[in-house]
């Protein structure tokens, strides 16, 4: 039996730090929804774990145990082949690695018919794999293990943009100046809720545009699209977001950037609702 599972991108709509805690781990205040753009992930019983990556993507992706997915296998106690389609950036903000470990998960204990490991395990692979074994509109706390599901994400039209640097999650962490700043201002306005999400931040902006400045370039150039409602990066970068008027102001984005900037990774996307839950079995 095969199954396909797939690892959406996650994108951080706000991000606040608010604390440390003593052993270096940052309290996160952030409200996170999943695209409808990520990696595929196909899972066979085998007697041994063995990883192939492939896909626009691959380039770099370990193939051993330093992959999150291996990991995730291990942590169950199972073995399989496992087939990783990359189309998302790695160290990008947008919970790649994350995305993939808790996709395996999801997959491996359909496979096998175990049960999830318990919250502890789970977060002992990556403060956001908890997260991203949610979907919809989540708000998250603590370092990611503190979950609410809000809801069915809204419809929103989507751009991501990565200009192609990796930014090393803990680099940016190291970074932030100040380690505790307000968080966010709940509740959320239902009626305009990209005017709340407008007036949040996101704490690792300064630090990673700091580290890599084209970050502010992809900013910039999001901002001054017609249609742009927010431009704001996810998670600790350096892969950006905007939230478009429409379709076509997506859509003109997608295509300006693309040919301004070949060299930078530019999507369309949608935020899935949370009842799309996509896994199939073959
Ligand atoms: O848990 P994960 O491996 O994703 O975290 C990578 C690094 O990012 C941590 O070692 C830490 O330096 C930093 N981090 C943090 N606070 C968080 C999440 C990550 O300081 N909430």
């Amino acid at each position: 039996m095969t199954v396909e599972v797939f690892a959406p991108a996650k994108i951080n709509l706000t991000l606040h730090v608010t604390g440390q805690r003593s052993d270096g781990y940052h309290l996160l205040d952030s409200l996170v929804v999943f695209a409808d753009v990520g990696d595929r992930i196909t899972l066979t019983k085998a007697a041994e774990t063995r990883l192939e990556v492939s896909g626009p993507c691959a380039a770099g992706v370990p193939t051993d145990a330093r992959n999150l997915v291996v990991k995730a296998a291990q942590l169950l106690g199972v073995t399989a082949h496992i087939h990783l389609h990359k189309n998302l950036p790695a160290a990008a903000g947008i919970g790649g690695g994350s995305s993939d470990a808790a996709a395996t998960l999801s997959g491996l204990c359909q496979l096998y018919c175990v049960p999830l490991p318990t919250p502890e395990a789970v977060l002992s692979l990556g403060a956001d794999v908890p997260l991203c074994l949610k979907r919809g509109l989540v708000r998250m706390e603590g370092i990611g293990e503190q979950l609410s599901a809000l809801g069915p994400s809204p419809g929103m039209h989507l751009v991501m943009v990565n200009p192609r640097v990796e930014v090393p999650t803990p680099t940016v962490f190291k970074a932030l100046s100040c380690k505790e700043n307000p968080a966010m201002n709940w509740p959320m306005n239902p009626t305009d809720w990209v005017l709340w999400v407008a007036k949040q931040r996101n704490d690792l902006e300064a630090p990673a545009v700091s580290a890599e400045p084209v970050i502010a370039d992809v900013l910039a150039m999001l901002r001054a699209q017609p249609g742009c409602q927010l431009a704001r990066m996810s998670g600790s970068g350096a892969t950006c977001f905007a939230i478009m008027e429409d379709a076509q102001a997506q859509q003109n984005t997608v295509a300006h950037i693309k040919t301004a900037h070949p060299e930078w990774w530019a999507v369309a996307c949608k935020a899935l609702t949370g009842d799309q839950f996509s896994r199939e079995t073959t």
